[in-house]
């Protein structure tokens, strides 16, 4: 039976570790690290995501700000926001919370975050930054399951690692990462997607399957090998009567994979948390750029 990587707790520890951090800055007479997300619309999922961000910034006592606007805002106007934030003196990194609407161009929107603002670490500039190992903003997820593997002790030097996605959040900067030189990295990497013919003759060989679909028990205990370690990055909202309203579920049959898994993450409680427990981590780095 496989052990349970949980990013829960690992996320409460990082969280711990941050608001001593900050204590220290306040102590230091210092201002709070402050970050801002922009919402735009009124989708569920993006809210819910939002929301919870915020929270986590109270938590370790940052300070934060929400900017809600309608779906229907411009693109200039936005923009516009965007050139105030990065000129802001008080916010240290703000995240434009994605996806948005169809006629914003988000790659123009991420283009004019300031990259040093850019705690997503979305920015052109922060990526190739990452995919040449320089130091940069890690993207939040990718960056989240690193630590969570790192925390754990799991070796990924020399394993062979499948990646289901090739998003611009996940799948594609994960590919980077698992294969850089630093730990937890230098693993092969194989970065499957929906042009991947039989997915199950990659993920059959791989000793680390990182999953980032959103298509609920995709993959099973017959695509996997016995004791791999299965990363979970799904999560669909799947309607559900027996509780008025929805539960959550990953991409990954949990039940049977367990079984024959080393190391699995759950859902909720495996990826979710520490993506945001790094968007902490990231909004901390650029406060101490920016004002020490
Ligand atoms: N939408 C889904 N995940 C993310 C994220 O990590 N950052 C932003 N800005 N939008 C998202």
């Amino acid at each position: 039976m496989a052990k349970i990587l949980d990013g829960l707790k690992i996320s409460k520890d990082i969280k711990h570790e941050i608001k001593a951090e900050v204590e220290k800055i306040l102590d230091n007479k210092k201002r709070a690290p402050h970050l801002v997300a922009i919402l735009v619309g009124n989708n569920g999922a993006s809210q819910a995501y939002v929301n919870s961000k915020v929270k986590d910034c109270e938590d370790v006592g940052f300070r934060s700000s929400l900017l809600k606007f309608p779906a229907t805002v411009s693109e200039a106007e936005l923009l516009e926001k965007i050139e105030e934030l990065n000129q802001s003196k008080s916010v240290d990194g703000f995240i434009v919370q994605l996806p948005l609407p169809k006629q914003i161009d988000q790659e123009k929107i991420i283009m004019a975050i300031d990259p040093r603002k850019d705690v997503d670490g979305f920015h052109p500039e922060n990526f190739g930054k990452m995919a040449l190992e320089m130091d940069t903003f890690l993207p939040a997820t990718p960056f989240g399951i690193l630590t969570l593997l790192e925390r754990y002790g799991i070796e990924t030097k020399g394993k062979h690692c499948v990646i289901i996605g090739r998003s611009r959040i996940v799948g594609k900067p994960m590919s980077i990462l698992m294969g850089r030189k630093d730990f937890p990295g230098n693993s092969t990497v194989t970065l499957t997607h929906s042009y991947t013919p039989h997915i199950e003759k990659f993920t059959q060989s791989a000793d680390i399957v990182i999953t980032a679909l959103g298509d609920p028990g995709f993959l099973k205990s017959e695509m996997i090998k016995k004791d791999a370690i299965i990363v979970d990055v799904g999560i669909t909202r799947v309607d559900d009567d027996s509780v008025k309203g929805y539960h959550l579920a990953g991409d990954v049959d949990f039940e049977s994979c367990a079984e024959k898994a080393s190391w699995i993450t759950p859902v909720p409680g495996g990826v979710g948390p520490m993506t945001r427990a790094m968007l902490l981590k990231n909004t901390l780095l650029a406060y101490k750029t920016s004002v020490y």
